[in-house]
């Protein structure tokens, strides 16, 4: 298999950084792009260390929030590789508390993280994808997309605008050789709820939590087959099918919860 360029947001912890170091693993080149420059640099050193063959890793400072910093993450990856194959939507930011009382800047930022940052990076991505006849988009949403839950409505909503908007690009750029998956991911043990916006830091803690390592392994393989959704874990498949069949039961369970 030919090494791809793959493009991921979010990149500097967790779930992002865990995919750049498997792509670079498996031989493709990795642009990884973030806002913290010293994670990247530890990113960097990571890859540095791993056995060769391996890829190559170009980082780039960008905030996903700021439309021209990823047509310029873009534009770096076709002058440093010359194409882009993959893009990885990760970056994102969670937040919990109550709809009303929540604080504005607070619900800006998650809004301009994980629905304007996806929207930027995607409308980056896509044209170069197409000048190369075609590529793979992957979404990083969440089981909570569809959850009925007390205070964790804001982010529960932005997620719904991605895993919503992937089925549909999905189509819309079939003719353009563009696939789209969308990752549907649990509990990972990541920085995720530390860096979480909003009050009560207490959440989830009966509910299994995977490794960041797993759902990378999953991101690369899914840009080998492709799947219009991913999602890792019986108990994930429960939550979702728990909030389309019985969302009054699954909220009075999340309200104990995410209070
Ligand atoms: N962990 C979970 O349990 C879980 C469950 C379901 C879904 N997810 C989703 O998985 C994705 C990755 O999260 P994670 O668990 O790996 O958490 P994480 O360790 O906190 O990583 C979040 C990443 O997003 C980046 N990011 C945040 N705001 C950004 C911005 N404005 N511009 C650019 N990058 C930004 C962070 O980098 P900088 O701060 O350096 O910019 C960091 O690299 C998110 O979309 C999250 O919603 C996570």
């Amino acid at each position: 298999m030919s090494s791809r360029v793959v493009l991921i947001t979010g990149a500097s912890s967790g779930i992002g950084y865990a995919a750049a170091l498997a792509f670079v693993r498996a031989g493709d080149n990795v642009v990884a792009t973030a806002r913290r420059a010293d994670r990247l640099e530890q990113l960097a050193q990571a890859v540095y260390v791993l056995p060769a063959p391996r890829g190559e890793l170009l980082t780039i400072t960008a905030d996903v929030q700021d439309a021209a910093a990823m047509q310029n993450a873009v534009q770096q990856t076709l002058e440093r590789f010359g194409r882009l194959d993959v893009l990885v939507a990760n970056a994102g930011v969670g937040h919990r508390g109550s709809v009303v009382e929540a604080d504005w800047d607070d619900v800006q930022t998650l809004l301009r993280t994980n629905i304007d940052g996806v929207l930027h990076s995607l409308r980056a991505a896509v044209p170069a994808m197409r000048q190369t006849g075609g590529g793979h988009i992957i979404t990083v949403s969440s089981v909570a997309y569809n959850l009925t839950s007390p205070y964790a409505a804001l982010y529960a909503a932005s997620k719904a605008f991605v895993s919503s908007l992937a089925r549909s690009l999905r189509l819309e750029l079939e003719a353009d050789h563009i696939l789209v998956t969308d990752f549907l991911i649990g509990r990972t043990a990541t920085e995720f709820n530390e860096n979480r916006l909003g009050g009560g830091k207490r959440t989830g803690q009966h509910t299994p939590t995977m490794s960041a390592d797993r759902v990378a392994a999953a991101i690369v393989q899914a840009t080998r087959h492709h799947p219009k959704t991913v999602t890792l874990r019986w108990f994930d498949r429960l939550v979702i099918w728990g909030n389309i069949l019985l969302p009054g039961l699954m909220g009075r369970i999340a309200r104990k919860q995410y209070r």
